[in-house]
This record gives structure tokens, C-alpha cells and sequence, in this order.
């Protein structure tokens, strides 16, 4: 039996779903019964039939898909698997805002610990940071951790005040704005399509912004052929299998979260036999860490 029956037999066996990032391996992704973005992946985790939850991502991941489903187990293939940037804030920073600002929303983004979001109002992703900040009744907002989505979304609301954090994706803020025009100057019809977690240089010579679903989707329904990606590598995989006759670069430098490649077929087989890795949070985290997330659910319908 090959590793991938033997996967699919024990999924079946043991009632369980693969859920995976577009920053996984390509043959992690070919195996998954979903793949999306942070926000695809929150959503659906909700309402999943299966008993078993093996989350091909990074620990927020897993953490959020426990919280919002604690009657489920979910598993991660690998327990090392992080988010260096979900560990960028602190909630000492959050009471001393709350202490000088009145009315102030403190948004979260996904990418941040469960022990983060226990302090904050309401979570976001990249997918619909811009929505939800813009729905929310605060004047001020208290971005977590990330400063590059933060930026990325006060750019879009100037009406509202923001105070900003220092935290960063090492693998987006790494991409070069030289390497993009690089990359361009060998595909000058190539439209640059970038997620806002790349540095303010390089979203502003980007001719579009968006979460990793939204790129897949925008160079899918683009009629261009051409596209230099500034994200994370894993997304290729999606964006040549609906786009087999378009063209995808990347920057010489290729972006690649180790964290995410961790991931790989014989881990997930691993678990699914042992159930190793079991994603544990205590109930008064779970129930603390719940409502920024379910908050994020509900407003973004
Ligand atoms: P999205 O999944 O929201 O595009 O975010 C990218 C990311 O860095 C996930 O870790
Ligand atoms: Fe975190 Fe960046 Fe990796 Fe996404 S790509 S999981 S933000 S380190």
C-alpha cells in the first residue's frame, strides 16, 4: 500500500479530515480534503463532521481550529511547527493601551498565540482585516502583532487612529524590492500580486494586495498570463493547478516558511496511527480565546 491509501484508510477508519495551508508542501496540499488561507481554514474547521482534525499548518492553526471546536481532537503533524510572528506581542503592551486610549479595539491577527488572544477584542486574517476594522464602532485601533498589515489596513481606514506594534512575518518582510524588480525587468508584462505582509517598499511598487486566497484568485481571473508572487512558495502549487497555461514567479530569493514545510506525509501518517500531538488549551484560555475568534466569524459574514 502506498503512504497516501494508507493515509486515506485511517482517515476513514478513524473519522478523521486533513485540513492544509497554501504554504504547505505540494503533496501535502494534493492530499488534504481542504486547503486555504487562515481564514478559509478557521471557517471551515467549524462544522466539520469528522471527529479528528489534522491541521497541516502552524500551531496558531491548530490552536484556533481547538478553540473554536473543543470537542474535537486536532492533531498537528508536527508539534514544532510555529509562527515566529505570533509570538511578536505582549500583553503587557495591550493593558498599557488600554490604560492611555479610551474607545480603543485591540485587533488580533490570527497569527498570534492563544495565550495573546485571551486579551485581545477581535481576531482578523489578511482576508478580511480590512472589512472587519473597518465595521468595528472603535476610533482607536490597537493592531497585533503585525505592523505591515497593520499599515496595510490603516492606509485603507483614515479615519480611524491607529497605534501599531513592531511584530513581522521574517519570511514576507525578507522579500526584496530590488529581487521584485529584477524579476520584473526579465517579465515586464508581469503583473506583481503580493500579500500585505510584505514590507510598506515592497507593497508599493505591488499592483495588487491580498491574502493568499485572493492572490490565487485575482491571477485567476486576471486575463493576464504573467505574475511575479511575493508570498510564500507553497501557493504555486494551487495557482499552477487552476492556472496550468499561466506563467508564476517568484523572487530569486524564494520566499519559504520551514515551519510550514515541516509538514510532510509520513508525519501525518504518524499521527493519524498514534495521535501524537493532540493541540491541548485549558478551559479558561479556550473559553477566554474564544470570543475575539468567534467575534472575527461574525463579523466578517
Ligand atoms: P493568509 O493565510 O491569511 O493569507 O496568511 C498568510 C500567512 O502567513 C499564514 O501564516
Ligand atoms: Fe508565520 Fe510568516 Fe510562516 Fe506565515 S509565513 S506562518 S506569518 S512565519
Amino acid at each position: 500500500m502506498s503512504i497516501i491509501d494508507e493515509i486515506n484508510a485511517l482517515k476513514k477508519e478513524k473519522n478523521a479530515v486533513i485540513l492544509a495551508h497554501y504554504y504547505v508542501a505540494p503533496e501535502v496540499q494534493e492530499i488534504a480534503d481542504y486547503i486555504g488561507d487562515s481564514f478559509y481554514l478557521s471557517k471551515i474547521a467549524v462544522g466539520l463532521e469528522e471527529q479528528t482534525i489534522v491541521f497541516c499548518g502552524v500551531s496558531f492553526m491548530g490552536e484556533s481550529a481547538k478553540i473554536l471546536n473543543p470537542e474535537k481532537t486536532v492533531l498537528m503533524p508536527d508539534m514544532s511547527a510555529d509562527c515566529a510572528m505570533a509570538h511578536m506581542a505582549d500583553k503587557e503592551s495591550i493593558e498599557r493601551v488600554r490604560k492611555d486610549y479610551d474607545d480603543v479595539a485591540v485587533v488580533c491577527y490570527i497569527n498570534s498565540t492563544a495565550e495573546l488572544k485571551e486579551y485581545c477584542d477581535v481576531c482578523v486574517t489578511s482576508a478580511n482585516a480590512l472589512k472587519i476594522v473597518k465595521a468595528l464602532p472603535n476610533k482607536n485601533i490597537y493592531f497585533i502583532p503585525d505592523r505591515n498589515l497593520a499599515h496595510f489596513v490603516a492606509d485603507h481606514v483614515p479615519e480611524k487612529n491607529f497605534i501599531f506594534n513592531e511584530g513581522y512575518c521574517p519570511i514576507h518582510e525578507n522579500i526584496k524590492v530590488e529581487e521584485i524588480k529584477e524579476a520584473k525587468a526579465e517579465h515586464p508584462g508581469a503583473l506583481v500580486l503580493t500579500h500585505p505582509e510584505c514590507s510598506a517598499k515592497v507593497r508599493e511598487i505591488s499592483d495588487f494586495l491580498g491574502s493568499t486566497s485572493q492572490i490565487i484568485k485575482y491571477a485567476t481571473e486576471s486575463d493576464l498570463e504573467e505574475f511575479i508572487v511575493c508570498t510564500e512558495n507553497g501557493v504555486r502549487y494551487e495557482l499552477e493547478r487552476q492556472n496550468p497555461h499561466k506563467k508564476f514567479y517568484f523572487p530569486i530569493t524564494e520566499p519559504v516558511c520551514h515551519d510550514m514545510k515541516t509538514v510532510t506525509l509520513e508525519k501525518i501518517l504518524k499521527v493519524l496511527k498514534t495521535y501524537e500531538n493532540e493541540i491541548i488549551v485549558s478551559d479558561e484560555r479556550r473559553e477566554n480565546s474564544k470570543k475575539p475568534l468567534e467575534k472575527m466569524l461574525e463579523y466578517a459574514k
